[in-house]
């Protein structure tokens, strides 16, 4: 089988490269690993050799150019990691809406022509991003103390129930322009794959973590968060009264290997293509828990308080999974504590993290 997969050298992406690079090291189950990259993530071209190494070709090329994929060879699927990944994209941060536009929505488009032409596969890396962030916001929550907890007793709204949010959760606007490129996406990609006749798996994922992740306070959280702690830098919660509350589930990048390897060899009669994935209920955490596992870490560190709330943020995020476990017999396996510890460990061995993970 031979795979591209674009974005190689993000963090999900050179991830990806390493999973399919150590579950198909046999020579009998052997995989061809393609890459591109257009280096533009701060950081990402650190990963680059290790890209080089896993891929039997790595092409340092531009998917917003159709030209750049021209000298990619044909391959059997097409696995796209390549995105701006930040909420805050196109209306809150330094890229604007019309580069979000383009690193999102256009790069798709050239992909699935790429699929077209090629006859691959495509499974694109959505967001759960894509839900309502009013209808989120709606959702019945109470204070936990360290945390806010989904209060089920008085009745939930479409489209959740106690494990999360599930694909029928509305996708109202406003979902940010972030995730509106994320849905405009997953619709061009499904009628493609309906058009042309090729197979597309939709995953829309939820936080994803782990050692090596470039940290960014929009995007990469739990790294950012873990490393700034341990450096001593500043932190702040924002947002819903300045106390950590919010709660997010979390998905090591080797569990969304495992079913993407599925979803490739899947060869049952579901008709459905989009999927939640995400850690789920037993992976979910609070920021203010998160800062609780670091004191137990590094020491004790200040947090701010910022109780303004961004047009963005959500106090609650858990994505209910089980379609994407049931139809592909997948179970995510890093706990919420092994991903912590994973980052905590890679940070102590790679002080300056932060600031490779933020020059241009
Ligand atoms: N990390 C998460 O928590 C998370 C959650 C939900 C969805 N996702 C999705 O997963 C995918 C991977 O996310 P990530 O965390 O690895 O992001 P990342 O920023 O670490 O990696 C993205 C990579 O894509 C590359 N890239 C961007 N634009 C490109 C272009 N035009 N041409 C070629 N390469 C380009 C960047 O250089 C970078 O190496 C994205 O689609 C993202 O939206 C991530």
């Amino acid at each position: 089988m031979r795979i591209l997969i674009t974005g190689c050298c993000g963090f999900v992406g050179i991830r990806l490269l390493e999973f399919f690079k150590s579950s198909h090291a046999s020579e009998s189950d052997a995989v061809e690993l393609y890459g591109i990259d257009n280096l533009c993530r701060p950081g990402s071209q650190r990963n680059r050799a290790t890209a080089v190494k896993l891929c039997q070709r790595f092409l340092h090329g531009d998917l917003r150019l159709a030209s750049d994929l021209e000298n990619v060879p044909a391959v059997d699927w097409v696995i796209d990691a390549s995105a701006n990944a930040s909420v805050l994209s196109g209306s809150a941060n330094s890229t604007s809406s019309r580069q979000l536009i383009e690193s999102n929505l256009i790069t798709t488009i050239n992909i699935l022509e790429f699929c077209k032409s090629r006859r691959a596969g495509m499974v694109l890396l959505s967001s759960s991003r894509v839900y309502s962030i009013d209808q989120i916001r709606r959702l019945p929550l109470v204070d936990r103390g360290d945390h806010f907890a989904l209060n089920s007793s008085t009745g939930l709204p479409n489209g959740c129930t106690p494990d999360g949010l599930t694909e029928s959760f509305s996708t109202k606007c406003p979902i940010s322009l972030y995730g509106a490129t994320k849905l405009a996406s997953e619709a061009l990609a499904l009628e493609y794959g309906n058009s042309f006749g090729f197979p597309v798996w939709i995953n829309r994922c939820g936080l994803m973590a782990g050692a090596g992740q470039l940290g960014r306070i929009d995007q990469g959280i739990v790294a950012f968060w873990i490393h700034s702690w341990r450096e001593h830098r500043k932190l702040a919660y924002i947002g819903y009264s300045g106390k950590g509350l919010q709660v997010r589930d979390c998905l090591h990048p080797a569990d969304l290997g495992q079913l993407v390897s599925a979803q490739m060899e899947y060869s049952g009669t579901c008709h459905e293509r989009v999927f939640n994935v995400g850690g789920g209920i037993k992976n979910q955490f609070s920021l203010a828990q998160l800062s609780q596992y670091c004191t137990g870490q590094f020491g004790p560190h200040v947090v701010d308080a910022v109780a303004e709330t961004r047009p963005s943020d959500v106090p609650w995020l858990v994505l209910d999974s089980r379609p994407a476990q049931e139809t592909f017999q997948w179970q995510p396996t890093y706990s919420v504590a092994n991903i912590f510890d994973e980052i905590a460990n890679h940070a102590r061995y790679h002080p300056t993290w932060l600031d490779e993970s933020t020059r241009e």
